[in-house]
């Protein structure tokens, strides 16, 4: 099998041939590069892994290239890294790895490449590619990862107790590779899993919460999440999320099993934008639903307040995640919370300022509300859906007819507390605030347009009611 490099890394490779053959060091490409180049997938990083010293040899490639690009290394890894343009190589010495069984900290030490290769996760990444002068873009694929790819199978090269042993992380790694791939994980791997998953805990939160976040981002990344349910992963690292699965049922109703309806709006979302908090918010938009519910005699089943409680749980979990806290934490909670009032809007006879309420909250992610909460129409009966999807549309007509007209959405008050103090000599105190929220509501109200005019004299005659004299 000839593997299809271009050009320009055919020229890099060559290079990095004649800097090895120059110190005596077999080496190869390994790993995703290798996997990505058959699958046909973009790839801009490569690995190289040779018999000996890694940051020699990476610094006698870099002075095959002018200008010399620099070399960064780490002695106590053995690894080094030379970036050209956007192409990242990095070189290692191949290493034969032992694990001990309390800790992620591998005991390393020189190895032959059979042993690096037995050291790898799966069998797709641990195809060489030989770069020797002699044998140059010989493919060494000595746990038929070739096969593997075209069979569109995910397995590990070792038994994979050992493999998942060796780093509990490839168990998440192989569900997200089967979630961007689109491949199967192999039956007995998928048990190992199964059975090694208590393991994970010795992870760092870090490390899984990168995975999820690549598993996230998937085309559908409902595959990677249901898979990290089946295995009982997503029980470890993300309990309140399996607390969605079931259908309960009393007198013979049921409601809908809130993680496959969660999934379901995930991937519908995903389809509508790869921005990675939006996903975020669609997972997360029914987190409140096992605390908020209830069996209510004469209604079935209701999770009243759920958006609310689940914006509260936003911040936890992002805490327990190691998310980042900031903006787009707030962003999430934000969906979170407002994410069923578009859809309150399609009942009839709903006024100006129930619309004006809505652009005004959301304000300038109004947008990406609009995509959640059609993402959250989901319902097994297609004229449900088509019906809430008609009245969707006009409660989308409404928000863009009142926006043109009262352009709430980017909402600055036309008076300003500072002109508020000046007109009436006021110090920074309760008053200010008082005429600052009563002509906020006026607009939102419809009281008043949205109009520094109309806005001034309405200032005066609140004022005037709060026994306020102006000063000029
Ligand atoms: N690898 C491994 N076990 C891990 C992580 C990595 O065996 N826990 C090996 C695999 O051979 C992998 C290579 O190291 O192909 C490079 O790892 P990494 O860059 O994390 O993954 P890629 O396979 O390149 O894929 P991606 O860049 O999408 O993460």
């Amino acid at each position: 099998m000839e593997i299809a490099f271009t050009a320009k890394e055919t020229g890099i490779f060559r290079k990095i041939s004649e800097a090895a053959a120059g110190l005596g060091v077999p080496c190869y490409l390994i790993g995703g590069f290798v996997r990505d180049k058959i699958i046909g997938r973009p790839t801009k990083d490569a690995d190289i892994v040779c018999l000996g010293d890694g940051i020699e040899l990476a610094h006698a490639v870099a002075a095959f290239f002018d200008p010399k690009p620099p070399v960064a290394y780490f002695k106590t890894f053995g690894t080094a890294q030379i970036k050209l343009g956007d192409f990242e190589i990095e070189f290692v010495g191949a290493r034969r790895e032992s694990y001990t069984h309390t800790s992620r900290k591998p005991e390393v030490a020189p190895g032959t490449l059979e042993d690096d290769q037995n050291r790898r996760d799966f069998t797709i990444n641990a195809l060489a590619v030989s770069l020797g002068k002699e044998d140059f873009g010989t493919l060494i694929d000595p746990f038929n990862g070739l096969v593997d790819i075209s069979n569109q199978l995910i397995q590990t090269p070792l038994e994979p107790l050992q493999t998942f042993s060796d780093d509990p992380l490839r168990m998440m790694r192989a569900i997200r590779f089967a979630g961007q791939l689109q491949f199967a994980i192999d039956a007995k791997t998928f048990a190992a899993i199964k059975e090694n998953a208590h393991r994970i805990r010795i992870v760092s939160q870090e490390r899984i919460t990168d995975e999820l976040n690549k598993i996230m981002l998937c085309e559908k990344p409902s595959v990677g999440w249901d898979l990290l349910y089946k295995s009982g992963l997503l029980k470890l690292v993300f309990p309140q999320m399996v607390d969605l699965q079931g259908a309960e049922y009393v007198d013979g109703k049921g409601h809908k099993d809130n993680f496959y309806h969660t999934l379901q709006v995930l991937d519908k979302m995903s389809e509508k934008t790869a921005d990675l908090w939006l996903r975020w918010a669609a997972v997360l938009h029914d987190i409140g639903k096992p605390a908020t519910k209830k069996f209510e005699e004469g209604h079935g089943w209701t999770f009243h307040g759920h958006e609310v409680v689940g914006a509260k749980m936003v911040p936890k979990i992002f805490t327990r995640l190691k998310l980042p806290l900031n903006d787009k934490m707030k962003l999430v909670q934000k969906l979170v919370l407002l994410h069923l009032r578009p859809i309150s809007l399609t009942k009839e006879n709903i006024t100006d300022s129930a619309i004006r309420r809505l652009l005004f909250d959301a304000g300038e992610d109004i947008d990406a509300l609009l995509m959640l909460c059609n993402s959250d129409i989901t319902s097994k009966n297609e004229q449900k859906v088509k019906r809430y999807l008609q009245n969707f549309e006009l409660v989308r007509q409404r928000l863009q007819e009142v926006e043109e007209n009262d352009r709430i959405r980017n909402w600055q008050p036309p008076i300003t507390g500072e002109l508020i103090m000046q007109k009436f000599g006021l110090p920074p105190s309760k008053p200010v605030g008082i005429i600052k929220d009563a002509i906020r509501e006026a607009i939102l109200d419809g009281i008043i347009p949205n109009e520094y005019e109309a806005a001034y004299a309405f200032m005066l005659q609140k004022a005037s009611e709060l026994n306020l004299q102006a000063v000029e």
